[in-house]
């Protein structure tokens, strides 16, 4: 089986309805279900024999030490943390604890199980670790884009907190010979993304009317990848890559805040005749050391792994708003706080650590 952290979440969620659909071996999944996640992501899978929940922080070392021994996975693939930029910069001490103190955690029970098994299983062991673009810092309009050898200097208390995570995460790897693989990502976007992040944001603040905030002049890019892509991408990094290496993964999808907005109001306007959605459109205050511009090069992984991202931006946006037109439920009950109420502690009769 595989260990999966945070699937609770809107990438977690993805990747294991996705492992799942595919028939690939059962998922134990450790999620703490802070308030950004969201039990009924998985409601599909309550009866699956193949997914075991179990509620856990991934700083618990004794819960961590249980786990592992008990279902000895094959490979740990690593999501669970603090993930938005401006609660990071409201707050930044729970990045610091799950970002920074979890991965950390993590990698030491990692590599106690790791080092117990036999040489065979240790050999295809791996620890894949999520991260982001976030942590190479922000790029000029006609600076080439990141690769993997582009150095690190992570700007928001969010990307410091990945970057560390990554260090440490290479450096269990170097020291300890625990076979890591660090991804680092672009933006993400499809559905079930907690509406604090741009895109479910606008998509719900339209629907309702309100005015849809534009951090400063909007001009600021980002590579907006669809979470499938990414899930395919994670897949094929922990079956093809190498420990020891980074794979850099992006959409090919690089646009400007605006025209993020305006590509979810034209869907809007289609959908909902006689209205002019973008009329809504209000530029508040930006957000503080608001990084300008991300970019990804994703040669590596092309070339060497043969993937590449299969959702072009226009259909996956039309496909996202068209989600969360037909899941209004998923997002009332996040404003609601219903989705928090009776939140499964684990699943006891699979799960005895
Ligand atoms: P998310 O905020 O939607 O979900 C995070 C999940 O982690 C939640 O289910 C939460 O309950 C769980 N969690 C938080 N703290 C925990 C802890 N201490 N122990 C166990 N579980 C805990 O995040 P996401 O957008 O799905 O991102 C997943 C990963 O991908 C993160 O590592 C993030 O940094 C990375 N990433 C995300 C994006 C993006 O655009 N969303 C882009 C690049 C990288
Ligand atoms: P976000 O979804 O928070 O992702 P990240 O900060 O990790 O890139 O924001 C994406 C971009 O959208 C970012 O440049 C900030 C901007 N933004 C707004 O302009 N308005 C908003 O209300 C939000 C949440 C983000």
């Amino acid at each position: 089986m595989i260990l999966v952290t945070g699937g609770c979440g809107f990438i977690g969620s993805a990747f294991i309805l996705d492992w799942l659909a595919q028939d690939r071996e059962p998922v134990l999944n450790l999620d703490l279900l802070t308030y950004a996640g969201h039990p009924g992501n998985l409601q599909a899978l309550q009866s699956h024999s193949g997914y075991r929940f179990v509620r856990g922080d991934i700083g618990d070392q004794a819960l961590l030490a249980a786990l592992l021994r008990e279902h000895r996975p094959r490979a740990i693939v690593h999501l669970a943390a603090e993930s938005h930029v401006d609660r990071s910069i409201a707050g930044p001490d729970p990045f610091i604890q799950t970002n920074v103190v979890g991965t950390t955690r993590l990698l030491q029970a990692a590599h106690g199980h790791w080092s117990r098994l036999p040489p065979a299983e240790a050999a295809a062991f791996r620890f894949l670790n999520v991260s982001t673009d976030e942590v190479f810092g922000s790029l000029g309009a006609d600076d080439p884009a990141f690769s993997e050898t582009h150095p690190y200097r992570p700007n928001s208390p969010y990307s410091a907190s990945k970057a560390s995570a990554d260090h440490f995460a290479r450096a269990w790897c170097h020291t300890f010979g625990l076979p890591v693989i660090t991804t680092n990502c672009s933006n993400n976007y499809g559905p079930r993304q907690f509406p604090e992040k741009l895109i479910p944001l606008v998509i719900h603040h339209a629907l309702a009317g309100r005015p849809l905030p534009v951090y400063g002049d909007g001009l600021q890019v980002r590579d907006w990848l669809h979470v499938n892509d990414h899930c395919s991408a994670l897949r094929t990094v922990l079956d093809q890559g190498r420990p020891g290496e980074t794979y850099n993964i992006g959409g090919r999808s690089e646009r400007t805040n605006l025209e993020v907005v305006h590509a979810i109001c034209r869907v809007l306007d289609e959908a909902r005749p006689g209205r002019r959605h973008a009329e809504l459109i209000r530029h508040v205050d930006d957000r503080c050391g608001h990084d300008r511009r991300y970019a990804i090069d994703d040669r590596k992984i092309a070339s060497q792994l043969g993937w590449k991202p299969a959702v072009a931006f226009e259909q996956g946006i039309r496909d996202t708003v068209q989600w969360y037109l037909a899941n209004s439920d998923w997002v009332a009950s996040i404003h609601s706080g219903a989705y928090r109420q009776g939140a499964p502690q684990s699943n006891p009769a699979r799960h005895s650590a």
